[in-house]
């Protein structure tokens, strides 16, 4: 079998790239995973791979490989996606591609617009001409969020509806203008292919190794950290009021979940569409007093949406014109849920109570909020 990964130095790409390895290592016959990543700084492509496969939270099973006998199932392509050539077509032939790379910036702000659409549009379109006469299937890894605003239940299909979903920003547009892209190329051209929706990804859940591990800290980690450092800079807390629709709840998934339900399901061909998400979503105003208990942050009151809020102190100012002005319309938004009938018959969805939530943020909080960069 042959699979090509994009996006194998992020969040989630780094755990898919674990899962396919693994299955290679149970699997017995000629395997191959084409890893397409780009050089940062110093660190070439090859460097950073290694570095994600040789750490202390990478899975034991690929430790006790070892590196040297990994590679035997690896080929990494140096190259950003933007320039990338298509002169190992040959060697791909019959691959599945999955594209997990993805610019995830979930601002309102009009400036980065058009970025956010290039990065996840664009890019997903010039790889897809590219790459479509060779491969065997493409797998996209949309977002939960291409729902736009919605209530009651969600199911899987996002692209039969009859109306035109209404998103939160950029990011949410960009996602799913791509994976409409994706699913009708795909059917004009007879070429299988899948659409893979995680909703917020949160750190590890499943077996023992590295529990609530994340590389990167996004979305409601962002928050913690900002209230965690405003927290330690101030002796006196002032008052922050956060705007939330209290019926409404943030979606989250473990990461380990979401690669082991992407690599347990590319190969069927009785899916196209699946969001990998959790059976309820967090309540907004609970997961908003979980996270400042836990770091420290007391002075706080959730108010509803009102149209003439000024703010009142310089942490509110600070909040709501850096990272609480992009997570304002999850904050507000209508609320839904998911149906995880399908979902749930792969994999038990691992259940995310305040226990296991605090433990996301405390694991978050005891490392500094210190993304982990390779
Ligand atoms: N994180 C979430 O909560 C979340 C939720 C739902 C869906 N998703 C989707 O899941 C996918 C993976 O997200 P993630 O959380 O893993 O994001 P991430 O940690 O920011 O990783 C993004 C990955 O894409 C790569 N990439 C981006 N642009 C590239 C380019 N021009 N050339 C080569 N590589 C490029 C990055 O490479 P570098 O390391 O070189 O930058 C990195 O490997 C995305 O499609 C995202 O939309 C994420």
């Amino acid at each position: 079998m042959k699979i090509i990964l994009t996006g194998a130095t992020g969040v989630l790409g780094s755990h898919i790239m674990y899962e396919i390895l693994e299955l290679f290592i149970q699997k017995n016959s000629k395997n191959t995973l084409f890893i397409i990543a780009r050089n940062k700084g110093k660190n070439s492509a090859l460097d950073r791979i290694n570095e994600l496969l040789s750490s202390d939270y990478t899975p034991k099973i690929l430790k006790d490989k070892g590196l040297e006998n990994l590679h035997e199932y690896l080929e990494i392509i140096d190259s950003d996606l933007a320039d990338i050539q298509d002169t190992f077509s040959e060697k791909i032939q019959d691959a599945y591609f999955i594209h997990s790379a993805g610019y995830v910036n979930l601002s309102t702000d009009e400036d980065q617009k058009e970025k956010i659409f290039d990065e996840n549009a664009k890019i997903t379109k010039a790889i897809f001409n590219t790459f479509h006469p060779f491969i065997k299937k493409f797998i996209y890894i949309g977002t939960a969020f291409s729902s736009g605003i919605r209530k009651g239940l969600i199911d899987n299909d996002f692209h039969n509806l009859d109306f035109t979903p209404e998103h939160r920003n950029a990011y949410e547009g960009a996602k799913f203008h791509s994976e409409n892209f994706i699913a009708e190329q795909c059917k004009k051209l007879g070429l299988p292919f899948q659409i893979l929706r995680p909703s917020v990804i949160g750190g590890k859940m499943l077996g023992n190794e590295s529990t609530y591990f994340i590389q990167k800290y996004m979305v409601f980690y962002l928050l913690a950290k900002f209230f965690h450092f405003t927290a330690q800079r101030k002796n006196e807390q002032e008052n922050v009021r956060f705007i939330i629709n209290e019926e409404t709840g943030l979606n989250i998934i473990p990461v380990d979940y979401v690669a082991k339900i992407i690599v347990n399901t590319f190969e069927r061909d009785d899916i196209e569409q699946l969001n990998i998400v959790n059976d309820t979503s967090f309540n907004i105003a609970k997961g908003l007093q979980l996270i400042m208990k836990e770091v420290g942050y007391t002075n706080f009151t959730l108010i509803q949406n009102t149209l003439d809020f000024k703010y009142k102190n310089t942490i509110e100012k600070l909040y709501y014109e850096s990272i609480g002005k992009h997570l304002k319309p999850y904050f507000t938004t209508t609320a839904n849920e998911y149906d995880t009938t399908l979902l749930n018959s792969i994999l038990e969805i691992p259940k995310l109570d305040q226990e296991a939530f605090t433990n996301m943020i405390r694991y978050a909080r005891l490392r500094n909020f210190k993304d982990i960069n390779v």
